[in-house]
């Protein structure tokens, strides 16, 4: 029995799709018909749960073996589901939650994960993009670039996502990495870049995930970027930095911001990782990019993934980021076969 909370959702759904029908399913939420209309066969069955109600939350999880947690907002439930989950013995996939979940989890009160898994930021970004990196780093790298976005309409959920990337915890807006130490960067304004639609503005993020990619593969320069279509939704968080208060005050903006995105290029979303090895002639791969229509989607696809690799015991028990545990080749393989991958390149 495979748990999906927040299984109506944009994310959840997704996930819900594609396990159905070949594992036993319940899926959660608060509206017990919106959970009913995403289960597509009799092995799928809705829950009632609001995950801040501990006996239903517990209840949801009692009998599950893994959960995957599609609800948010992420800052706010941090490890609460994945301790229910281990409480009830179950392996836990959240498709956001980044290091603060993971190092809430590993606080106190302690938990005894025995031989379950945790596995936080199972989506796209965070989430793939810390992993498909990896499939680059054959080889020692003096520079590592990154690129990740397009036109996508923004929930309210990862509107809030976007507003903290401000940092601090999530990361560093207009930096990179330069050994060590941080290095200031400036956005590129009006770019070309190999897999988006014309030019496009991207805007230096040195995300925590990244920070810590950096310092796991020793790349001499990392420099990540967040790219979009139009300047609406950097010039709605700075508005909105600019403005302070409370978070959810702003996310209006940002939503509306994202629509720009949209009627300018139509829904799209890329991921381009560019390597420079440090042995100029040395072999192996030094650009990969995959291409989706979906990034809510695609986040989808990697919790599903995600939980399916923990099923078939291929990720160690303990408390992880996805990125660090799941096999990038594997999943890269998965991913080029799903029907919201339309395009994958690894020269
Ligand atoms: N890593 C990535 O790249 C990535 C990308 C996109 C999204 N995300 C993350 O994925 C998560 C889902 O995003 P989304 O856009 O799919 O959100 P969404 O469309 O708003 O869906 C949220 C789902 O959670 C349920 N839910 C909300 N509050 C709940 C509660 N208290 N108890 C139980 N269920 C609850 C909702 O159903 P009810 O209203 O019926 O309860 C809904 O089905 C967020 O944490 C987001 O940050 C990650």
């Amino acid at each position: 029995m495979i748990g999906v909370l927040g299984g109506a959702g944009t994310v959840g759904r997704v996930v819900v799709d594609r396990l159905a029908g070949r594992y036993e399913l319940r899926v959660g939420g608060r509206d017990l018909e919106r959970a009913a209309a995403v289960c597509p066969t009799e092995t799928a069955r809705p829950v009632r749960v609001d995950l801040h109600d501990p006996e239903s939350l517990a209840a949801f999880c009692d009998g599950c073996e893994v959960v995957v947690n599609c609800a948010g907002p992420s800052y706010q439930v941090l490890d609460l589901v994945a301790r229910a989950a281990a409480a009830a013995g179950a392996h836990y996939v959240d498709a956001a939650g980044d290091f603060a979940a993971l190092e809430a989890l590993r606080g106190e009160p302690v938990v005894d994960l025995g031989e379950s898994v945790s596995v936080f930021s199972a989506g796209l970004m965070p989430g793939l993009s810390g992993l498909l990196p990896r499939l680059l780093a054959t080889r020692p790298l003096t520079r590592l670039d990154c690129y990740v976005g397009g036109a996508a309409r923004i929930g309210e959920l990862s509107a809030v996502d976007a507003l903290l990337t401000r940092g601090p915890g999530f990361g560093t807006p207009l930096v990179g990495r330069r050994g060590k130490e941080t290095m200031p960067l400036a956005p590129l304004q009006k770019v070309a870049l190999p897999g988006f639609r014309g030019k496009v503005h991207a805007w230096p993020f040195l995300s925590a995930e990244m920070d810590a990619l950096a310092t796991e593969l020793q790349v001499g320069e990392l420099r990540n970027y967040t790219v979009y279509v139009t300047e609406s939704i950097p010039r709605a968080l700075a508005e909105a930095w600019a403005d302070g208060g409370p978070l959810e005050r702003h996310v209006p903006a940002v939503v509306a911001a994202a629509e720009d995105d949209l009627a300018a290029t139509g829904p799209y979303y890329t991921l381009l990782f560019q390597a420079v090895p440090r042995a100029p002639a040395s072999p192996g791969p030094r650009r990969l990019t995959l291409r989706t229509p979906d990034s809510y989607a695609l986040s989808g696809v990697v919790a599903a993934i995600a939980a399916e690799e923990i099923l078939h015991g291929r990720v160690k028990p303990g408390a992880h980021l996805a990125a660090d545990v799941l096999d990038p080749a594997a999943v890269l393989d998965r991913l080029s076969g799903d029907p919201l991958v339309t395009d994958v390149e690894l020269l």
